[in-house]
């Protein structure tokens, strides 16, 4: 069970059509061209939603947003409305069709460029960014991390390199 040593991983608000969700599963895929990648469980609303639109929307919570994150994390849309329920304000994207989240600091919009055919308990999906908005003010100090039932912000910086040729 060598998984469960694994590092924290960033938690982001994943949207679709006019749900949102939180997953931990979650990372950049390619630098250039930018491409993310997401891990979804088949379970989730979520999963259905994004093999019908072939988009989502990543929307990066910060840690005073942890409520809502848990909210959106225990809750599935098919029982009851996320956005009502937590006050999150759904904005429509620029370029995809679902919505992406005002009060996230960070939102990219993404389409489903790949899903890695692979029946494990998460999907996942690659996804090309195809817009990004994000707050001049962000920092990536205020990113909430997960993994193992823990919440925790990201450490100190040890060492600062320099930028590879
Ligand atoms: C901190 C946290 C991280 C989570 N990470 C994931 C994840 O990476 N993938 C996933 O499928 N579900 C994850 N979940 C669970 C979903 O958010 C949860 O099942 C949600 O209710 C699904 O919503 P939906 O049915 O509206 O799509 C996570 C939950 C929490 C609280």
């Amino acid at each position: 069970m060598g998984i469960v040593a694994l590092p924290s991983f960033p938690v982001v608000l994943v949207t679709v059509d006019e749900n949102v969700m939180t997953a931990a599963a979650f990372h950049f895929y390619s630098f250039d061209p930018p491409h993310v990648m997401v891990g979804i469980r088949p379970q989730a609303l979520t999963y259905q939603l994004i093999l019908k639109k072939h988009e989502f929307g990543i929307n990066i919570p910060t840690t005073e947003q942890l409520d809502i994150v848990q909210t959106c994390g225990a809750i599935s849309g098919r029982e009851e409305n996320k956005f009502q329920k937590t006050g999150l304000t759904p904005n429509k994207g620029r370029v995809i069709d679902s919505v992406i989240i005002e009060e996230c600091p960070v939102s990219l919009e993404c389409r489903v460029v790949h899903e890695v055919q692979f029946e494990g308990s998460h999907r996942w999906f690659i996804g090309e960014v195809v817009a990004a908005q994000v707050d001049e003010q962000y920092s990536r100090d205020q990113a909430l991390m997960f993994w193992m039932r823990q919440y925790r912000e990201v450490g100190k910086v040890l060492l600062e390199v320099e930028k590879r040729k």
